[in-house]
Order: C-alpha cells, then structure tokens, then sequence
C-alpha cells in the first residue's frame, strides 16, 4: 500500500511554497503600482486642473512659435535650408529674335501692369534662383519721356527673362544747359552703387531696344559692346573702336579706366574717349555675334542743347594724357530729386555746365 502520509505533506508544502510566491507576486506589484502612482503630477489627478494646464500650455506653444516665425535666425535657417540654385547661364526663359515696333505709343500704367514682379524704384530679381549678376542699368535722360515708355516696356520682359538682378536707373540732366551723357553716366555710376552692392553697370541710351533677348544685359570678362548692329547703321558696325549705343562694364572695369570723362559737353566724341581708355588699359571689346545684337533705334530729331562738340576730336587724341585727371575721381555733381516708380528710380542731377 502506498504511504499516502509522505504524499499529502509533499503536496501541502508545495502548495504553501506555491501560494507564498502568488502572495510576493501580488505584494511586488501593488508596490510598484503605489510607487508609480507617487511619481506621476499631481495635475493628472485633477481633471480641472488639468484643462487649465493643458489651456496654459497650448498659449505659450502658439506664443513661442509665432515668435519663432518671425526671428531673423529662424527666417536666414529657413533661406539655407532651401538653399537657391544659380541660375542657369544662358538663361532657360530666352525666346531669341524679338519684334520691336514703335507705330502705336505704350502708356506707363500698361507697362506697370503688364510688370507685377517689379519693386519699386524698377528693381527685380528672379525668386527660383540666385541671378548671376547684380546689374545697375544706367540710362542718361533729358524729356525723353516717349522714349523711356518704349524702353520700359521692352526692356523690363526681356531683364526678368534673363533672370538678372537688376536696377534701372533714370539719370535725369536737370536745367537746359548743353547735355553731358558720359557725366551722367559717371553720376549714375556713383549713385546706383549708393542703394545696393552692384557688381555690373550697363549704360544704355534711352532709345535704343535690343532685337533679341540673348543679349544678355550683363557685364563679361573683357568691357561689352551690347548694341553692335544697329538699324541705324544698315544693322552693322560704323567702325571697329565703336563702344556707343549700350555697353557693360564690371566695377572692377570701370574704376580701372577712372570711370568716363566729365568733359565732353555736347554730342560725340565720349564713346571714343571710352573706348581709348579701355585699350590703354590692356583691355578689349567683347560684343555679341551681328545676329543677337540687332537693334532698333526709335527715330527722333537732335535734341536742343545737344550740338555736335566741336573740341571732340581734340580731346580723343588726349585721352592718355587726359584720363587720370579726369573721371570718377573727379566726379561732382548734386542731387536735385529721386523720384520712385514701380518701373525706374529717377535721379535729377545738377552736373553744372561747360567752362567758358
Ligand atoms: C562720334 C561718336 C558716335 C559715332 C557714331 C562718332 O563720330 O564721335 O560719339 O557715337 O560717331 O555716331
């Protein structure tokens, strides 16, 4: 028979060693749980409360983070983080070959309109990419209003496809004395460079419009001769050392030949000067092929006030001798009024008048 004495007092004591474990189980986790329950807020247990906190909590997130949209750091983060691109050199918006036409005239509020991209003063640059060059055009002007509409109205299309970064700058000869298209110039320089970091100028006459966009409205390694067939002259050049019209010079070009002279008063001569400065500098003409540099030229009679100048031919010869003594760094003119418009900034210049 079996002893079932030994096997009763087996089973008793495995179930006792079973229930202790069962009661350390229970003891082990209502510990824990009372000890988690003593680390956790006071709030989550006041449902009140809590909303007021949860309240509390959502202003100061909304405060913090208005405040963050508007912080210079968090705003220059965002710019590098979607850090721009250079734009493409050509540009992918060129058309090529242009219509020009002066028969119906434009009004400046079409011009505005048709333009929604421009900043006032005429300024633009391209939102999707940084522009290669920041380009001052500098335009000399005396009642030429007509012109100035002509010009807006091509120029501005054709800059924006270019994706320049870019100023126009309306250099206006105040009085009626003899006009002074290079000391405009010069003074155009000065001031184009007073209102933003400018690292190409172009100069261009107002009634001349290109005849097609890839010519690029931009300063190169060597001076460019922008306008080098015109229509005026059979769409061709009047001469090799012809540097009239449009032209573009980097700074760096300008100041190396002393910026143009301030003393060719009347028609002629100034664009030779210039070009006498730039080869005695070492430096040579770069110009777009006779295809993309046609121009047109909106017809006009002479201006008054705007005679040939007779000492022009003297002074070319004199250009050596001449041009340390007389450009940028003899420069001095004052500034009547800068008048700003959604498609140029107008600066009225007193440049003074010829010596007698
Ligand atoms: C004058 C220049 C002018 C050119 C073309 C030259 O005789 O000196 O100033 O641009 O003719 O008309």
């Amino acid at each position: 028979m079996p002893d079932t004495t030994v096997n009763f007092s087996f089973l008793h004591r495995t179930c006792t060693l079973v229930l202790l474990l069962c009661f350390l189980h229970i003891f082990v986790t209502v510990l824990y749980y009372v000890r988690s329950l003593d680390s956790r807020p006071t709030f989550v247990q006041n449902p009140q409360q809590t909303l007021q906190i949860q309240r509390k909590l959502k202003e100061e997130v909304s405060v913090v983070t208005e405040e963050l949209k508007t912080s210079p750091t968090v705003k220059y983060r965002n710019v590098t983080e979607k850090a721009l691109e250079k734009c493409p050199d050509p540009s992918r918006l060129l058309v090529g070959a242009l219509r020009v036409e002066f028969s119906s005239p434009v009004s400046l509020e079409l011009v505005r309109k048709e333009n929604p991209a421009l900043q006032e003063g005429g300024r633009y640059k391209p939102k999707d990419c940084v522009a290669l060059q920041k380009v001052a055009i500098i335009i000399p002007f005396r009642k030429r209003d007509e012109h100035l509409k002509f010009w807006l109205y091509y120029l501005h299309p054709i800059l924006q496809r270019q994706q320049l970064d870019y100023g126009i700058y309306v250099i206006n000869q105040e009085g009626d004395e003899t006009f002074n298209r290079a000391k405009l110039l010069n003074a155009g320089y000065a001031e184009a460079l007073k209102e933003y970091d400018y690292e190409c100028f172009v100069f261009s006459d107002v009634d001349l419009i290109p005849m097609d966009d890839r010519n690029t409205y931009k300063c190169f390694s060597q001076p460019r001769h922008l306008s080098v067939s015109m229509d005026k002259f059979g769409f061709r050049l009047p001469y090799n050392q012809y540097f009239g019209g449009v032209s573009s010079m980097s700074k760096e070009q300008f100041l190396k030949i002393n910026g143009f002279p301030n003393n060719y008063w009347g028609w002629g001569g100034e664009d030779d000067d210039i070009y006498n400065r730039l080869s005695s500098k070492g430096m040579s003409i770069s110009r777009p092929n006779g295809a993309i540099g046609k121009c047109r030229m909106i017809r006009h009679d002479r201006d008054r006030q705007n005679e040939p100048n007779p000492q022009r031919f003297d002074r070319i010869a004199h250009t050596r001798d001449t041009m340390n003594k007389d450009g940028i760094n003899t420069l001095s003119y004052s500034v009547v009024r800068v008048e700003k418009d959604q498609l140029f900034t107008k600066i009225t210049v007193d440049i003074g008048k010829p010596p007698k």
